[in-house]
């Protein structure tokens, strides 16, 4: 065994290292699309949708200039298809914030920057970032007290320090623990991480999207995970895999301290496709005999439409929008 293996760390910074760290998960050239689909790459009528959302927030804004950031923007797939579905009536900047390294021959509409730009107007988007924020993980011991979890480059776990301070009053607020070996991720670095963003925002909307839990259902022994070519695979952070966690996205739409955030709204990507104009219904049988290409064309989309929205998948996605509003009108 290596010294870097015999290391033990907490779950946070041991995931940092393996998502983001020299050769890191995420830094690699395959970018998360060569490893798992999510809504982006499932189908272009996701990106219509966000394109819709973009009028909807333009239109409030009373302009037809205004600013798309995609947080997280992996290889910068949506910025890309949304800026092909918007119409010529609205005019888009468009950032990616990510922290790998820009993709040659991206658009070069496209800005490309590691931090949330300041005094954004429009459309903060964030689709599966927030369950790659690391976190560390707690679990409580046989006698009842709440420890951290530490781990090795290999995998292997061992209880560390009890939890204490902000991460303590965290849990007891958000996920409380108490059955001997009940674990939990501790999400207050993502409700950190959106509070800044949201504070991007000089006037629009904040939208996150994620496989995600509330207080009332979380699950009992937390969701921390792994993911390599296409297969969910134990979390080991070596960097060979990804690791993540489904989010207390009620917390971070509260976070922190419930001070300074608009108020928040939680539905499901199912709820959310459909009042974007997205659904899975098939077409009418008698289109197949007017326009058969019409037909078999709106098939696909259906059943694209249907990945998306769900039940049991993708459509049981939350998503988190807080409102800025302008304070200019
Ligand atoms: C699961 S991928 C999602 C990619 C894309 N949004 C999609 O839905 O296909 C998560 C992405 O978030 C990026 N990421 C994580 N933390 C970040 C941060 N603090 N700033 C910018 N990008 C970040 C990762 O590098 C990774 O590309």
């Amino acid at each position: 065994m290596t010294d870097e293996t015999c290391q033990w760390q907490g779950w946070r910074e041991a995931t940092e290292r393996a998502l983001y760290g020299p050769g890191g998960f995420y830094l690699r050239p395959e970018g998360p699309a060569g490893h798992f689909r999510t809504s982006v790459h499932a189908s272009p009528l996701f990106a219509a949708a966000v394109a819709r959302l973009l009028g909807e927030v333009a239109q409030e804004l009373g302009t037809s200039e205004v600013e798309l950031v995609d947080v997280g923007a992996g290889r910068g797939e949506l910025l890309t298809a949304v800026l092909a579905a918007v119409g010529p009536s609205l005019s888009v900047r468009a950032y990616a914030v990510e922290r790998a390294a820009r993709p040659d021959g991206l658009d070069q509409r496209v800005e490309w920057t590691d931090r949330v730009p300041r005094d954004v107007r429009g459309l903060l988007f964030a689709n599966e970032w927030l369950d790659n924020v690391p976190t560390d993980v707690a679990e409580t011991d046989a006698t009842g007290t709440v420890r951290y979890v530490e781990v090795r480059t290999d995998g292997t776990e061992r209880l560390g320090a009890p939890v204490h301070g902000p991460d303590a009053d965290w849990l007891a607020r958000w996920w409380p623990l108490r059955e001997p070996g009940a674990r939990a991720e501790i999400g207050r670095p993502r409700d950190e991480a959106w509070a800044a963003a949201v504070a991007s925002l000089a006037a629009g909307r904040a939208v996150a999207v994620d496989y995600a839990h509330v207080r009332e259902a979380r699950p009992p022994f937390g969701s921390l995970t792994g993911f390599r070519a296409g297969r969910e695979v134990p979390p080991v952070p070596d960097g060979s895999c990804d690791v993540t966690s489904h989010v207390a996205l009620d917390a971070c739409g509260a976070a922190p301290g419930d001070g300074g955030l608009p108020a928040a709204e939680l539905v499901t990507q199912r709820e959310a496709l459909r009042r974007l104009g997205v659904s899975g219904e098939r077409p009418p049988l008698a289109l197949a005999s007017t326009d058969p290409a019409g037909y078999v064309r709106a098939l696909a989309s259906a059943g694209e439409a249907a990945e998306l929205t769900a039940r049991g998948g993708l459509g049981d996605f939350l998503w988190l929008t807080q409102r800025v509003p302008d304070a200019a009108r």
